[in-house]
């Protein structure tokens, strides 16, 4: 889950070696990762674009000049990572790298590029322990490069000396150990609550809430990705449970407290997405009730407000909940905020166009103590993103 969504380029070079980058490139993709490829033309010659294309899901760079649809600039887009893994590497990249030659595709990026670089070598040992090969690491190694030191080994009969490409593990181990540091919740619970509930009113009707869960959905997967236990209680949605986090499947309001207040005690941080029924029917019949005149009356009772209970037995924990409005965003989110005991809320206006319910997009209003953060429309995920950057700010 630590790599899932994570933006990663892959540089590949001519080594001999460049075959084991399709390995570790289908195994970066079956994680989640996000990957952009980009290949020299004698790592072309060893394996083809093709391969690492189908493997990576996404077009590879082998020429900085290529103006296709795939790329605005392939140099400068592949610069938009949040890890340069430069596997394998050879001593004639780390030398155009170590002083700034930007000749093709790979060296370019790695010139545009300002997130942490990765680097596996892989040569002929003279190669790697010539003092200029060994001079341009120690040049990378001070501007911040990982070398993922190369294997010492030899065939039979020959001396151990240094310069073959990282076990495949070892590199692997470096990728993930790189993300679980970085990760912002490493070591937090949060629970995410989602979707709509249904309040029965016999065995076959309910009233209920609007709410597909993709909301509550992206928060529970952006939490995961900084690294943190994530308790998803989702209300009836059609969506797949995301791997990696543990999801409690709910109908009812009294339900979904049930399943957060199970997992409350060692929680760090709870946000609330779920559009939770505010009433359900007095009486649930245990059989279908029949059609009868019109013009009967449902008798209604509150359901109970999971977030206000929060509130009361809040502890240290962070409580951020969301408020669905169709008029007064803000006055009524600062309401809540107070009412409910609450360290952030999430407005949204419902009626708002690309806002709201089912939509994929959403337009949030951060409320928090007195100040006000008004985020543009953009996609859920990338709201949720914003959402839980802006907690970890605020947990300082
Ligand atoms: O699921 P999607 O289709 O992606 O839609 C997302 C969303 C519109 C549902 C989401 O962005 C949203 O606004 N969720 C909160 C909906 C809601 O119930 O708002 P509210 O203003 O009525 O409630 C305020 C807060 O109290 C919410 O955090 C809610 O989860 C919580 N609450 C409400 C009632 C109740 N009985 N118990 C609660 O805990």
């Amino acid at each position: 889950m630590v790599l899932q969504g994570r933006k990663i380029t892959v540089g590949i070079t001519g080594g001999i070696t460049a075959y084991k980058a399709a390995e570790i490139v289908s195994w970066l993709k079956a994680s989640g990762a996000e990957l952009q490829i980009a290949m020299t033309a004698s790592a072309c010659q060893l394996i083809t674009p093709l391969t690492m294309k189908v493997l990576s899901g996404h077009p590879v760079a082998t020429d900085i000049m290529d103006t296709s649809a795939n790329w605005h600039a392939p140099h400068i887009d592949l610069a938009d990572c949040e890890l340069y893994l430069l596997l394998p590497a050879t001593a004639n990249i780390m030398a155009k790298a170590a002083h700034g030659i930007a000749d093709e595709v790979v060296s370019a990026s790695l010139l545009a590029n300002h997130a942490p670089v990765f680097c596996a070598p892989a040569m002929n040992t003279y190669m790697y322990e010539n003092p200029a090969t060994q001079h341009n690491m120690a040049i990378l190694q001070e501007r911040g490069w990982q070398m993922i030191e190369p294997d010492s080994s030899g065939l039979s009969g020959s001396p151990i000396r240094k310069g073959q490409l990282a076990d495949i593990d070892t590199i692997k181990q470096a990728i993930v150990g790189f993300f679980a540091n970085a990760s912002k919740l490493a070591g937090k619970k949060v629970i995410v609550s989602a979707g709509p509930t249904y309040e029965f009113i016999d065995s076959v009707s309910f009233i209920g809430t609007r709410g597909s869960g993709k909301m509550g959905y992206a928060l529970a997967e952006a939490a995961a990705r900084e690294g943190a236990e994530v308790v998803l209680v989702a209300g009836p949605v059609s969506l797949n449970d995301p791997p990696g986090i543990t999801v409690k499947h709910v109908v009812s309001a009294s339900e979904m407290q049930d399943a957060i207040l199970d997992e409350y005690d060692d929680a760090d941080i709870v946000i609330m997405s779920a559009a939770v029924a505010d009433y359900r029917p007095a009486k649930v019949a245990d059989h279908k009730l029949k059609k009868g005149p019109e013009n009967q009356c449902l008798e209604v009772v509150l359901t109970p407000d999971i977030l206000a209970g929060l509130g009361k037995q809040k502890g240290s924990r962070f409580l951020a909940g969301f408020a669905a409005e169709t008029d007064n965003l803000e006055q009524y989110a600062q309401g809540k905020l107070k009412e409910k005991n609450l360290d952030l809320v999430l407005a949204n206006n419902v009626l708002e166009d690309g806002a709201g319910f089912d939509v994929d997009t959403n337009i949030i209003t951060a409320i928090y103590g007195d100040k006000i953060e008004r985020f543009p429309k953009m996609s859920k995920k990338k709201a949720a993103k914003e959402i839980i950057d802006l907690i970890v700010k605020l947990l300082g």
